[in-house]
């Protein structure tokens, strides 16, 4: 309980893309409304223990039933639900959206067991290896198309400051856009078990200024234009 407590995000990442801040703000009343609920449960048990408690020898009153009290406490958690399912519709389909005009198109490969994030528009592409990690750079405030594939097993794209993961199906085009909106870099993992080697399956996100990226693209193509193949 005090470790949920330690912050206003109930122990979620601080998220870095405008679609884990939408996901947050359902955590948060989700948690929010789990405590009220959580109160209001806690309030009726300890008002009964005190309020009904053991005074002398005589049998309290016996009632068969209450329909008021059943109607109650049947429609109370109905309500709760649907709710919660309203606000967890909204932002799905909020995080879920794809825009017509992404403005940079990343295809995100996984396999076993690394990371390979290709710039098609771009033409470059970088390649992880069990001893180096793939860093997939990108710009801050921009739309980003990730389209991601496996050639092999079921792996997940799961950086844990997105709040988010999907998982990369052989045969099945997943895609998500995300839009980073500050500059840093982040750890992200492969968030399904996919063999021998799944937990060597990390990668970095470095968000940098648009103008860092677009100097990064220039440096990896004259790198791959001269040796034909990524530096
Ligand atoms: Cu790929 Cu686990």
């Amino acid at each position: 309980m005090a470790a949920g407590c330690s912050s206003t995000r109930f122990s979620a990442p601080d998220p870095v893309t405008r679609q884990g801040k939408e996901i947050l703000r359902l955590w948060q009343g989700s948690m929010i409304a789990a405590l009220c609920v959580g109160a209001l449960v806690w309030f009726l048990i300890v008002y009964s223990i005190i309020r009904f408690r053991r005074r002398n020898d005589e049998l309290p009153g016996q009632s068969g039933y209450n329909i008021p009290i059943e109607a109650l406490y049947t429609l109370a958690p109905l309500v709760v639900v649907a709710g919660l399912f309203a606000f967890t519709m909204a932002t799905e389909r909020d995080v879920n959206a794809t825009t017509a005009q992404p403005d940079l198109v990343v295809d995100v490969v996984g396999f076993q067991w690394q990371w390979q994030f290709r710039y098609p528009d771009q033409q470059i592409s970088v390649t992880g290896g069990p001893e180096a990690p793939a860093t997939m750079v990108l710009p801050v405030g921009r739309t980003v198309r990730l389209r991601l594939q496996s050639p092999d097993v079921v792996h997940s794209f799961w950086v844990p400051r997105f709040l988010s993961k999907r998982d990369l199906i052989p045969g099945i085009r997943n895609e998500i856009d995300v839009d980073v909106d500050e500059a840093g870099t982040w750890t992200g993992r492969c968030a399904e078990f996919c063999g021998l080697d799944h937990y060597k399956m990390n990668f970095s996100v470095r968000a940098v200024p648009v103008e860092d990226f677009d100097r990064w693209v220039s440096e990896r193509q004259a790198a791959q234009g001269q040796e034909g193949v990524e530096p």
